[in-house]
């Protein structure tokens, strides 16, 4: 197990889920679940990336000024995920409203059951033929470092300055059915067939999802990136 502490800023649990299959066996993960009280961030950015990167940083500021921060003798970092859907027959959308599809074209506040977003896709792309019912899960990831203002008296330990909100993104190239199948994964999972393959994300289940979604693309590179920097860089702090 590598010393570093990894916070994951999503309240979805389907996302928490994925991203500890794919990292856990590797670096501690703590989630929202262990701050209940931490606040809610507005996702109103254009971007995935720049909405990735306000759910970290509003994260790493909170938990830098929280006044319990965990026994921090590891490196600790925010990780948050932005995603969603691009689908080319209607322009890239619904791309960042991926989670208030539904709720954005009736003109209602917050996001919208994965059912009714999914019924108004196929709703729009009725009458798209199978060619063009191209798409691509895209996932943006932001990683930030956690400054907890003990973390240079607390002896021995590895620690460096401060750093940039690190952008990490992944893709995967795929179709839109006429009709979900599929019972497992969430959100668009069973519409969506990857290329190279015949069936849903929601029929494929976890473990291909896995290894082969944006997600899991854009974690590979979070991956490499902190293992490159797991001592490399960082002093001994003075005893
Ligand atoms: P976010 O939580 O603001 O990033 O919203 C992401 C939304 O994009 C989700 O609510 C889903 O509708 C969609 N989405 C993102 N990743 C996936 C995925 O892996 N499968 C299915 N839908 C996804």
């Amino acid at each position: 197990m590598s010393d570093i502490v990894l916070f994951i800023a999503s309240r979805n649990t389907h996302k928490a889920g994925e991203i500890h299959a794919m990292l856990g066996g590797q670096f501690e993960l703590l989630t929202l679940d262990h701050f209940p009280e931490a606040p809610k961030v507005v996702e109103d950015a254009s971007t995935f990336a720049g909405n990735a990167t306000k759910k970290a940083v509003g994260l790493a500021h909170w938990l830098s000024a929280s006044r319990h921060p965990p026994p921090v003798v590891h490196r600790t970092f925010v990780l948050a995920d932005d995603s969603g859907l691009e689908v080319d027959a209607i322009q890239g959308a619904p791309g960042v409203h991926s989670a208030r599809f539904a709720a954005l074209d009736s003109g209602r506040p917050g996001n919208s059951p994965d059912a009714e977003n999914n019924a108004e896709l196929l709703r729009l792309l009725k009458d798209v033929p199978t060619k063009k019912r191209t798409a691509r899960f895209h996932c943006v990831t932001a990683l930030v470092p956690v400054s907890f203002g003990k973390v240079e008296a607390a002896s021995p330990v590895c620690y460096d300055d401060e750093f940039e909100p690190q952008i990490f993104d992944g893709v995967c190239e795929g179709r839109i059915l006429f009709a979900p199948r599929g019972s497992q994964g969430f959100g668009y999972d069973p519409l969506f067939v990857p290329a190279g393959f015949e069936q849903t994300f929601a029929e494929l289940g976890e473990e291909v999802k896995n290894r082969i979604s944006h997600r899991a693309r854009a974690l590979e590179k979070v991956k490499k990136f902190l293992e490159g920097h797991e001592c490399q860089g960082r002093r001994a702090a003075p005893a």
